[in-house]
């Protein structure tokens, strides 16, 4: 009896060939467009020590309180698989004193995610993200460059049924007013408050406005906004960053309610929604965290980024524009060990060379392997047996048309890559 087949976990998923084009197609469009703003990759652990994560994203978030995947290890650490990108970046620039010679830095980086959230459409255990920060600027240009990139990739990937949305969640200075209003709000309605929203509601009263419970929504229809109760230097930094994108002509909406699900954010936050998920909406989430190099104990330096939800992204972009498998551009069809040990050197010779090349590997008839170049896409086949071996001819069919033409054997890899190129 063979045993049950192992099924993947629950949340996490294959990307399978036929996927696995579009995500390529799509992260070439990202990097190009980086690396022409001049953003360089970053490559960070999958794992990091837990407290990493509960000090950056906040240790009253979803994230921190319900989402982690966190253990021991054998040596009694508490680590964590990475909810996110940013913490481990802002690590990493702190730990390689990255500041020192030149505090301003643009990263990229693009990879998996873990959260342990409910899975649905759009929503996985282990996804993915394409993230860009920002180190050392504290000018809002920072901030309007970095929603201009979202709105130029998606538009180079024909993706257009998003909004911008943006707001700004102030700072240190004008917060504590803010948390005054809000907390009057929340002592009214802490009968109706899910349990959670009762325990942050006097520890971290923001955190109730991102609550997903109906009851808490309901509660908090009439709460104040933080963006009318911005100091004057948060208030004229997003003025200055709404000005300059309507002069970039990017579309966007303010949405007061607009809160984000991390604690670290101060000034700007935005994020990219979309209609064509369901309930997923944000296909790119991002902000200002001014404060967060400093409180991992690194110097004061102003930082902003975002990260795009590549899964959430390839879903959209397959629905609208499926990227197509590259067929090979010859088929070679051996018949008999010797053409077949033949047609392997060709197929290496041709393959280094840049033509897109497939063989068959067993003894099948012409027939088969004439229907598996069919099933491949191939434009070419390229038939060799034993009696084309001795006559020194192999013979080259066209599928497109049907047309055959014979072909020296005699330095026949140059003269395919010659008629193929
Ligand atoms: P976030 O809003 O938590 O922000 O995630 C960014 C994006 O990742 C979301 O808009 C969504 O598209 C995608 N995403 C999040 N969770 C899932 C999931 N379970 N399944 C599929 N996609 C998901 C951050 O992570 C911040 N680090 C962004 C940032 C960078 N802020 C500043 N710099």
């Amino acid at each position: 009896m063979s045993q049950p087949s192992i099924q993947l976990i629950r949340g996490f998923k294959d990307i399978l060939p036929g996927e696995t084009e579009l995500w390529q197609h799509i992260e070439r469009t990202a990097i190009d467009l980086f690396e022409d703003f001049g953003y360089r990759e970053i490559r960070i652990p999958i794992m990091e020590k837990t407290d990493l994560f509960a000090r950056s994203i906040g240790e009253d978030t979803d994230i921190v309180e319900k989402e982690m995947y966190t253990f021991t290890d054998r040596g009694k650490d508490l680590l964590t698989l990475r909810p996110e990108a940013t913490a481990s970046i802002c690590r990493s620039y702190i730990q390689h004193k990255m500041y020192a010679q030149d505090p301003v830095r643009k990263f990229y980086t693009i990879g998996p995610m873990f959260r342990r959230e409910r899975p649905q459409k759009g929503r996985y255990r282990q996804f993915y993200q394409i993230d860009a920060e920002i180190f050392g600027v504290a000018a809002p240009y920072a901030d309007v460059e970095l929603i201009f990139l979202l709105r130029t990739l998606f538009d180079r990937l024909a993706v257009t049924d998003t909004t911008a949305h943006v707001n700004s969640l102030g700072c240190p200075v004008c917060r504590p007013r803010f948390k005054e209003a809000l907390s009057k709000l929340l002592d009214a309605a802490a009968p109706t408050l899910c349990s959670d929203c009762l325990r942050r509601k006097d520890r971290n009263p923001l955190r109730v406005l991102d609550c997903k419970v109906p009851g808490c929504r309901e509660a908090m229809q009439g709460a104040p906004s933080i963006i009318d109760y911005l100091c004057d230097d948060c208030h004229t930094h997003f003025a200055t960053v709404t000005d300059m994108l309507t002069k970039l002509g990017v579309p966007f909406e303010v949405d007061k309610q607009l809160v984000r699900g991390l604690d670290y954010y101060t000034r700007t936050a935005f994020e990219i929604q979309t209609g064509a998920l369901g309930a997923q909406s944000a296909v790119a989430g991002g902000g200002r965290y001014d404060g967060l190099v400093g409180s991992l104990g690194g110097p004061e330096i102003p930082a902003i980024g975002f990260a795009i939800g590549f899964d959430r992204l390839s879903e959209i972009v397959a629905a609208t524009s499926p990227v197509a498998v590259r067929p090979p551009q010859l088929f070679i069809a051996a018949l008999g060990e010797p053409a077949r040990a033949k047609a392997f050197q060709w197929a290496t010779a041709l393959g280094i060379a840049g033509v897109g090349v497939a063989m068959e590997y067993g003894e099948k008839s012409l027939k088969a392997q004439m229907k598996q170049a069919n099933r491949q896409g191939a434009g070419q086949v390229l038939i060799v047996g034993e009696s084309e071996l001795q006559a020194g001819k192999a013979v080259l069919r066209n599928m497109a048309d049907k047309s055959q033409r014979e072909i020296p054997i005699e330095g026949i890899v140059e003269k395919l890559i010659q008629t193929l190129h």
